[in-house]
């Protein structure tokens, strides 16, 4: 396990026998130390996780690397290295604390031979059944080897190295670049990142920022050093792929840091710039976006759902670690914003909306993953490390998965709700209000504005002309024979029962603890949140217009006896906010009106959170109606 090499004693020969008895206690506490860390795993001992790598094939999220935080985080401030190749099966719920989530498998193959790094990428392959591990830093601390191609076989449970990359010079391995796996053109991409010697090895020169853009092609195995966008070095951005354009789609690209001056001095790239390749014809443009535009940041994590007539294709953001200048008042965020094309516009969904409310800083997290799951109807984000509090994740239940309804909740479209329980059976997605409302047409697409709303930057042509294509991909065949002998029924002998989750007394101990810091936060945010509403009513109350409030209702936990009346108004306050800003003159949504209460609208979603790590099964908490504060807060 390649943390247990980093405490490895050496042993010297000597003869002092005061050096053997220090060199003997250093020993055991390494031994201890090596006993406590083998002993946990992120099934059983789970906080957090973060830094990892990730990629959806068939129904099954796969989980590579990065660090967890294991239960006993909040005294030990360990990071340890996710040495476990792991998956969760979206097809396969398991009860966590009284939901249902996908199940956490931790057994997959991975030996000391294939590296454990984090700010990596997998590029995935759902024709060949395999994905490829490349980028990041070894946990190591340092790069032991020369970069190989290692890919991950699916169907036989193992890795293949498939050698050294087959490019001159050989690629500048990175980490924390922004990468994206595209199974439909067979292609990876890689660009930007920091280069030094964790990322690779025989780097002699400090860490530095890389500006270079590799593309792989999956079935030639093949590295391509591909054109950039300019000559700045760039990290911690993300990329998605989109099928427009000719046969190879486009790539868009966004956020984290740049070098803009030639010298050493590190500025944000600023969120309404956003790059676009053409990857077949090799070659950038830059865009202006505008709309309510997320503040800088960097290790945020985004993928893209497309409404189904494709008119509209809406990148989610989530996220990230907040990058400065300006200086803003949170270290990372917990915030989602879509950057819907062609039109260019960044709309914000969460908290609150089209507010400006954040959510208190114990929320921000960065270096999550994100993936479109179940045709694009679910955003999944899993984990990330919280910058403002040593708390497990909020979902340390379910193992850190957080599920977004890209669409809203079910699907409805113009549903207050996005994050909600998982549904696995899901095979459709749509548009949600918030995108529909700027860009027109309703939930299942038509969108109107077909172009950024001051028109396209100068020398765009070629990007419209791109946007404006809806090419069909060649299908791909599989390079291999990806039929295999049906695997033989698991066995069942020890049936467990879904109600009743395996978990160790370790993690029963660790979920107290886990719970009471919760519970604390949990009991602070509600308290500083109603403090708010107490003021925002007095404001209210004062003021002439009439105002509905906007939610009140609390998702899964159940509604009160207000409930309909709020759900009522809502909806005409909804309506109000559709006809002002309906498709015929869609304002940027920076220019719409303001919501009512936007106080109220962080409320509902905060239940959310606080039910889906399901905490409440192991408080001993009463989950009965009347343990629901009248606007939907669970009483603490
Ligand atoms: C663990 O990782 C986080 C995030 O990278 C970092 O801020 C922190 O310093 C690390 N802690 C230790 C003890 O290395
Ligand atoms: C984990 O997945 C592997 C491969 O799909 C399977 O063979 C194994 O039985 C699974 N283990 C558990 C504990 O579910
Ligand atoms: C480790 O995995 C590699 C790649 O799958 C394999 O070639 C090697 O035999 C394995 N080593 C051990 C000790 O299992
Ligand atoms: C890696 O680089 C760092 C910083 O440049 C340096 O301090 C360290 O000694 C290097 N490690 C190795 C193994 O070369
Ligand atoms: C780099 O160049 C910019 C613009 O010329 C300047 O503002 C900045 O101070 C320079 N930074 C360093 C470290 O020299
Ligand atoms: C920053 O956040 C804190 C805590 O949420 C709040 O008390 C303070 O007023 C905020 N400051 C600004 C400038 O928004
Ligand atoms: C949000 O902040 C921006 C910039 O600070 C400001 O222009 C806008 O009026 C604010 N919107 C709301 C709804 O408060
Ligand atoms: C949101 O969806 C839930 C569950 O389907 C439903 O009960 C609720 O009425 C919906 N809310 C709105 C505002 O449409
Ligand atoms: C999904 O479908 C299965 C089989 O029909 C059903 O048992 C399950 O309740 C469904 N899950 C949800 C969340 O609707
Ligand atoms: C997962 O379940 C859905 C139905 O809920 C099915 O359409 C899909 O094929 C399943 N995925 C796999 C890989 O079996």
């Amino acid at each position: 396990m390649n943390v247990l090499a980093e405490h490895r004693v050496r042993s010297t020969s000597t003869e002092c026998p005061q050096l053997w008895l220090s060199i003997l206690k250093k020993a055991l506490l390494a031994l201890f130390a090596v006993h406590s860390v083998t002993a946990k795993n992120p099934r059983d001992n789970f906080c957090r996780r973060f830094a990892h790598q990730t990629t959806v094939i068939d129904d099954k999220l796969y989980i590579d690397g990065g660090w967890v935080n294991f239960d006993g985080f909040a005294q030990d401030h360990l990071n340890s290295s996710n040495t476990w190749l792991a998956y969760h099966d979206l097809n396969k719920t398991v009860n966590r604390g009284g939901e249902l989530w996908p199940d956490l498998n931790i057994s997959l193959n991975k030996n000391d031979s294939i590296p454990t790094v984090h700010g990596g990428v997998l590029w995935g392959d759902d024709v060949n059944k395999r994905f490829y591990l490349y980028g990041g830093e070894w946990n190591l601390g340092y790069s032991q080897e020369p970069y190989h191609i290692l890919s991950y076989d699916i169907l036989y449970d193992k890795w293949d190295d498939f050698g050294t990359p087959n490019l001159k010079p050989p690629p500048n391995i990175a980490s924390y670049g922004a990468g994206v796996g595209v199974s439909q053109t067979g292609m990876g991409y890689y660009y930007g990142g920091w280069i030094s010697n964790a990322s690779m090895s025989g780097w002699t020169q400090p860490r530095k920022m890389s500006s270079s853009f590799y593309t792989y092609a999956y079935d030639t195995n093949t590295f391509t050093q591909a054109a950039v966008p300019d000559k700045s070095p760039r990290a911690e951005g993300a990329m998605v792929w989109i099928p427009v354009g000719d046969y190879l789609g486009i790539i868009v690209y966004m956020g984290g840091m740049v070098m803009p001056y030639g010298n050493d001095t590190v500025a944000p790239q600023p969120l309404d710039e956003i790059f676009v390749f053409d990857a077949a014809g090799n070659s950038w443009s830059k865009q202006k976006a505008t709309g309510q535009i997320p503040q800088n940041r960097r290790q945020f994590c985004i993928d893209v759902a497309w409404a189904p007539d494709k008119s509209s294709f809406n990148i989610y953001l989530w996220g990230g670690l907040s990058m400065p200048p300006p200086v803003v008042n949170t270290t990372s965020f917990a915030d989602v914003y879509i950057l819907t094309l062609p039109s260019f516009t960044w709309v914000k969904v969460y908290p609150d909306h089209h507010g400006n409310a954040t959510l208190p800083p114990e929320y921000g997290h960065y270096s999550s993953s994100c993936n479109m799951i179940k045709s694009m109807s679910q955003f999944y984000v899993i984990g990330g490390t919280y910058s403002d509090t040593d708390a497990c994740d909020l979902a340390y239940i379910p193992w850190a998965q957080h599920n977004l309804w890209t669409g809203t909740l079910n699907n409805a479209g113009d549903n207050d709700t996005y994050w909600a329980l998982y549904n696995p059976n899901v095979t459709s997605n749509v548009v949600p209000i918030d995108v529909y409302s700027v860009v027109g047409g309703n939930k299942e697409g038509g969108a109107t504005l077909k172009s950024p709303k001051d028109g396209f930057d100068v020398g765009n042509r070629p990007l419209m002309d791109q946007l404006g294509k809806r090419p069909s991909f060649p299908q791909r065949t599989p390079t291999r024979e990806i039929t295999v002998p049906t695997p033989t029924p698991s066995k069942t002998d020890t049936p467990q029962d879904p109600s009743d989750p395996a978990l160790s007394t370790g993690a029963i101990v660790g979920i107290a603890i886990g719970s009471v810091v919760g519970l604390t936060l949990v009991a602070f945010v509600c308290f500083s949140i109603r403090r708010k509403i107490v003021r925002r009513r007095e404001a209210r109350r004062q003021s002439q217009v009439t105002q509905v409030s906007y939610s009140g209702y609390s998702g899964y936990s159940g509604s009160t006896a207000g409930a309909m009346s709020t759900i009522l108004s809502r909806h005409a306050s909804m309506g109000r906010w559709t006809m002002r800003s309906g498709p015929e003159s869609p304002p940027p949504p920076c220019e719409l009106p303001t919501q009512p209460d936007r106080d109220m609208a962080v409320i509902s979603e905060l239940p959310q959170d606080r039910m889906y790590h399901g905490e409440r099964e192991y408080e001993g908490m009463d989950t009965k109606e009347d343990a629901v504060h009248p606007d939907g807060v669970p009483s603490p």
